[in-house]
């Protein structure tokens, strides 16, 4: 009898990252469509990705607010956004012409039922002249209180196809805030899980569009060498830091509601630090990566009760001077309440209590009107074991530091000890660099074209799933009631420093410093 080798069946669930993917044409319609996000990031986004070849013909976009626009109207406005902001500007006519053919406005407001059959109708049409078959994506760019009658009207009109019974898809994206806390977020999730199913909405983001926080998981799991020494044997410990130099700027009544603590470290910080911790996936699939990132979360340690100032900081910006500019304080600025005790800096010390991480600290900031912006994770390894050089001088050898550069100046630097040249031994730091610029000579696409490309592939991946977003909020929710209930005004830092004296404090007393990166 021969032996007959076995047929291994391809796993549809470790099919892996393709390289190039073409999705349907479908109808995209964005509800708030005259707004700042639409402009800023949306619509140019979406031209870029034209531009690119990325988009599939026939695919439509279909603007949906209040003004009262034409179609011919909006499309002047979409082009003038497109050549301020798009990362492929200015306009290329050509490019433009065709994208320009598949741009269409339905006026209307979001609580008028006659809007959506207007919606309704136009979709239609295009159907039949675009061939975009029925298939839709929602984008959800309205503040919160919007979501549920907005999910109602598609809900109760027959706008949304159950993908349980086949048919085109329909797909929505969903925009942070993510709720104020965890009960909020449960309502909005309840509010999105009652018209879609949860396979079906998509939550943005936008740092997980960014290429270098996406490079983090391949650079861990696509290298030998690095995953080995990813643990709490080599690693003393890690610091992730999301810079601003801007202020609130023009959303000083929202941000004034949040904090930096919402506004950031729920949702970018923590997105980084669970690509950071994570096991390696069973393959990069949504669910995969997602199972082990939503670990994480749940791993981390809850801030002890009455001690929380141990573990935590938070700052509020006085006036000061930014980047060679005068700034305001956070109290002088535009709609924030003259006493506001909301925090524009806030730096915390976690642990994740796991095998891999267990007792390694993770220091984290976020701050507005810092003096740069820049977003970067550093590594900061354990010292070798017996110092050999430098005896009987007061040179020390240095740890060595993988410096992850998020933005802006994309790259990655490992610091080590080397000889100084010269008869004796002595050791100075320096450093290895890998830059994006350099290496790939191209500007990496914005978040958000990568995003919205996911979303019509179908890809959810780079989005945050319903109980990543609920645990994050249940661990932070008792820290964040714990400010709310404290009457001591947040730590003042001066616009242009680096955050309040006790955020120094907070790592200083481990006898460790904050990298400046
Ligand atoms: C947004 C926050 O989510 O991210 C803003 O609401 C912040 O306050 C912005 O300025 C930062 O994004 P980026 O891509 O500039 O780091």
């Amino acid at each position: 009898m021969s032996a007959v080798a076995p047929t291994i069946e391809p796993n549809p669930l470790r099919e892996g990252l393709e390289q190039e993917r073409v999705p349907d044409a479908s109808c995209l319609v964005i509800f708030g469509a005259s707004g700042d996000l639409t402009h800023r990031k949306l619509l140019p986004a979406l031209y870029s990705l034209a531009h690119d070849g990325l988009l599939p013909a026939g695919q439509t976009i279909i603007g949906f607010s209040r003004p009262d626009y034409t179609d011919e109207a909006f499309r002047m406005d979409v082009r003038e956004a497109c050549n301020k902001y798009a990362r492929t500007r200015p306009v290329d006519d050509a490019v433009w012409e065709n994208f320009a053919k598949g741009l269409f406005y339905v006026r209307g407001d979001f609580t008028e039922p006659g809007a959506y059959l207007r919606l309704k109708q136009k979709l239609e049409e295009c159907d039949r002249s675009r061939g975009t078959g029925g298939r839709r994506i929602y984008y959800l760019a309205v503040p919160p209180n919007f979501f549920p009658v907005i999910c109602e009207f598609l809900g109760g009109e027959g706008m949304v196809n159950d993908p349980e019974r086949g048919g085109p898809f329909t797909r929505a994206i969903i925009e942070k805030p993510f709720g104020h806390d965890l009960e909020s977020a449960r309502e909005l999730n309840r509010v999105a899980v009652s018209t879609f199913r949860e396979r079906q909405v998509f939550r943005i983001d936008h740092y997980l569009g960014k290429e270098t926080v996406q490079n983090l998981l391949v650079l861990r799991f696509a290298n030998g060498i690095f995953e080995p020494f990813w643990n709490r044997q080599y690693i003393d410990h890690v610091q992730f830091t999301v810079a601003e130099s801007i202020g609130v700027e023009k959303r000083g009544g929202y941000f004034d509601s949040a904090g930096i603590t919402r506004d950031i470290v729920q949702n970018h910080l923590l997105q980084l630090v669970s690509l950071f911790a994570m096991e390696p996936p069973v393959a990069f699939e949504a669910n995969a990566v997602r199972d082990e990132k939503v670990k994480v979360i749940r791993a981390l340690r809850e801030f002890p009760k009455g001690r929380e100032h141990e573990l935590a900081v938070r700052g509020q910006y006085t006036a000061g001077s930014v980047l060679g500019e005068k700034a305001p304080g956070y109290l002088q600025e535009e709609n924030v309440k003259p006493n506001s005790r909301t925090e524009t800096f806030s730096a915390l010390k976690l642990f994740v209590d796991n095998w891999r991480w267990a007792d390694v600290p993770f220091y984290i900031r976020a701050g507005k009107r810092l003096p740069k912006r820049v977003t970067d994770i550093s590594i900061h390894f354990r010292p070798a074991p017996y110092p050999l050089f430098n005896k009987g001088t007061s040179v020390k050898t240095q740890p060595n530091v993988l410096a992850i550069r998020i933005q802006p100046d994309e790259g990655i630097s490992l610091k080590f000890d080397s000889k100084v040249p010269g008869p004796s031994v002595r050791t100075a730091p320096v450093s290895m660099e890998f830059r994006y610029a350099t290496s790939f000579g191209a500007e990496p696409p914005e978040a958000y074209e990568r995003l919205l490309l996911e979303t019509m592939l179908g890809d959810s991946t780079l989005f945050a799933r319903r109980d990543e977003v609920e645990t994050a909020w249940a661990w932070l929710d008792p820290l964040l009631n714990t400010w709310a209930s404290d009457s001591r005004p947040p730590d003042s830092y001066a616009a242009g420093t680096w955050g309040p004296e006790s955020a120094d404090a907070l790592i200083e007393r481990d006898g460790r410093k904050w990298r400046r990166p």
